[in-house]
C-alpha cells in the first residue's frame, strides 16, 4: 500500500495502482484522512487551512490528485478514476460546507452566552437628584395658594424699566428705587444710531408680572408669580444678588381689605400650622395704598420670645414676632397703567420672599447655601 502522506504527489503508476479496486482503496484513504482533519476544525483559522489544503485551486490535495492520478492514468483506468474522483469531490465539498456551518452555529452560540442578560445581577444604581429646598417652598406655596383659586403665572427676568418702576408708580428719581439698584444690560446702539437703545435691567422684584398680568386680563385676576429677581447687594449672610419671590394678585370688582388679610391669614396658617397668629403694621410701597407689612407669631417659640431652656428665642430674637413680607391694596394709580377702571375694581398685592421664608421654616442661617450647590446641603432635604 502506498503511503498515504505524498501519494497525491505521484501517478498511479508510480504507486502500482492499477485495478479498480485498488483505485477505491486508494481514495478510501484519502477519504479517512480528509474526515479526521475535519473533525479537529474547531476555529475559523483551522478551517482555512483545511479549505486550502484539501480543495485549495493551486495545489490542493484534490488538484493534486485530478493532475497525478486522473490526467495520466491509463485509458482503461481512466473512467473509474474519473468516476471516484468526483465522488470524492463532492464529498470533499461536503466536509467543507458542513465545517463551515459548523462553525457558524458555534459563533452564534458564543455571541448568545456572550449576550445573554443575566437577570439575577444587580441592577444599575443611577443617583436621582432631588428638588432644590427653594423649588420644594416655591411649591409648596404655590399648592396653599392653588387651593384658594390661584393660577401661576411667570414672567421674564429681564424687564424695561417701565415695568420693574413705573407703571407701578414708582417714577424716575422716586427714593424706593435706591433700594433697587439693579444690574442694567449694555444693549448695542439701535441699527441706525439716531435712536438710543432701550435700557434693560435685571428686575429687582416679580411686580411687574402685576403690570404683565393686568394688560393681558381683564379682571377677575388671581394669580401667583413665582421667579428669580435681582439686586446689586453685597453677599452676606441674608443678602444675595440673586434670590426668589413669589408675587401675588387678586383683582376683581368686590374685593375688601378682609378678603385681603384673610388670604393672607390662610396662608400663612397653611404654611407654618394652625396655630401661628399673624398681624400687619403699616409700611409704605408706592404700588399699593394702604401698605402693610406682614408679622407671624415665632413658630418656634410659640410667640412667647423665650427659648425652651432659657433665654431668648434664637429665631425671633426674643420678639415673638417674625416679620414675614409686604403687602397691600392696589394702588388706584397702578390702575391707571393697565386701562383698569379705579372706581370699579379693587385688590390686593402682596411680595414673598422666598429665600427668607425657607431659612425661617428649615432653621438656616446663611442664604448663600441656596447658592453654593454644595451636595451635602442639597441632601439635607431630599
Ligand atoms: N415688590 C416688593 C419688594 O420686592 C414686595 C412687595 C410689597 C410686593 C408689597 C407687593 C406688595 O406686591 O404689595 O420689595
Amino acid at each position: 500500500m502506498p503511503s498515504a502522506e505524498n501519494s497525491t504527489e505521484k501517478t498511479l503508476a508510480e504507486l502500482g495502482v492499477r485495478t479498480p479496486e485498488a483505485v477505491s482503496a486508494l481514495f478510501a484513504g484519502l477519504r479517512e484522512r480528509a474526515n479526521k482533519e475535519q473533525r479537529w476544525i474547531d476555529q475559523s483559522d483551522k478551517f482555512e487551512q483545511f479549505r486550502v489544503k484539501w480543495v485549495g485551486r493551486k495545489s490542493g490535495i484534490l488538484t493534486q490528485v485530478t493532475e497525478n492520478w486522473l490526467k495520466p492514468s491509463d485509458p482503461e483506468l481512466k473512467r473509474i478514476v474519473g468516476q471516484v474522483l468526483n465522488e470524492f469531490r463532492t464529498h470533499l465539498q461536503r466536509l467543507v460546507d458542513q465545517a463551515q456551518q459548523d462553525l457558524d452555529v458555534r459563533a452564534g452560540q458564543a455571541a448568545d452566552a456572550r449576550e445573554r442578560i443575566d437577570l439575577s445581577l444587580p441592577g444599575v444604581i443611577r443617583p436621582t437628584g432631588s428638588h432644590h429646598l427653594i423649588r420644594q417652598v416655591f411649591q409648596e406655596i404655590e399648592d396653599i395658594f392653588f387651593s384658594i383659586g390661584f393660577s401661576v403665572v411667570e414672567g421674564p427676568e429681564i424687564e424695561t424699566p417701565y415695568y420693574n418702576f413705573e407703571a407701578l408708580n414708582i417714577p424716575e428719581f422716586h427714593p424706593v428705587r435706591d433700594d433697587m439698584d439693579t444690574f442694567y444690560l449694555e444693549l448695542p446702539p439701535s441699527s441706525d444710531k439716531k435712536t438710543a437703545p432701550t435700557p434693560l435691567l435685571l428686575r429687582t422684584h416679580t411686580s411687574p408680572m402685576q403690570i404683565r398680568t393686568m394688560e393681558k386680563h381683564k379682571p377677575p385676576v388671581r394669580v401667583i408669580v413665582p421667579g428669580k429677581v435681582y439686586r446689586r447687594d453685597n453677599p452676606d449672610a441674608t443678602h444675595s444678588f440673586a434670590f426668589h419671590q413669589i408675587e401675588g394678585l387678586a383683582v376683581d370688582t368686590d374685593i375688601t381689605f378682609c378678603d385681603f388679610t384673610g388670604t393672607i391669614e390662610y396662608f400663612v396658617k397653611q404654611f407654618f400650622g394652625p396655630s401661628v397668629k399673624t398681624r400687619f403694621r403699616p409700611s409704605y410701597f408706592p404700588f399699593t395704598e394702604p401698605s402693610v407689612e406682614f408679622d407671624v407669631s415665632c413658630p418656634f417659640c410659640g410667640g412667647t420670645g423665650a427659648a425652651a431652656g432659657g433665654g431668648t428665642c434664637s429665631k425671633c430674637k426674643g420678639a415673638a414676632w417674625i416679620e414675614l413680607f409686604g403687602a397691600g391694596m392696589v394702588d388706584p394709580a397702578v390702575y391707571g397703567f393697565v386701562n383698569y377702571d379705579a372706581k370699579k375694581v379693587s385688590g390686593f398685592a402682596f411680595g414673598i420672599g422666598i429665600d427668607r421664608l425657607a431659612m425661617l421654616k428649615y432653621g438656616i442661617d446663611d442664604i448663600q447655601v441656596f447658592f453654593q450647590n454644595d451636595v451635602r446641603f442639597l441632601r439635607q432635604f431630599p
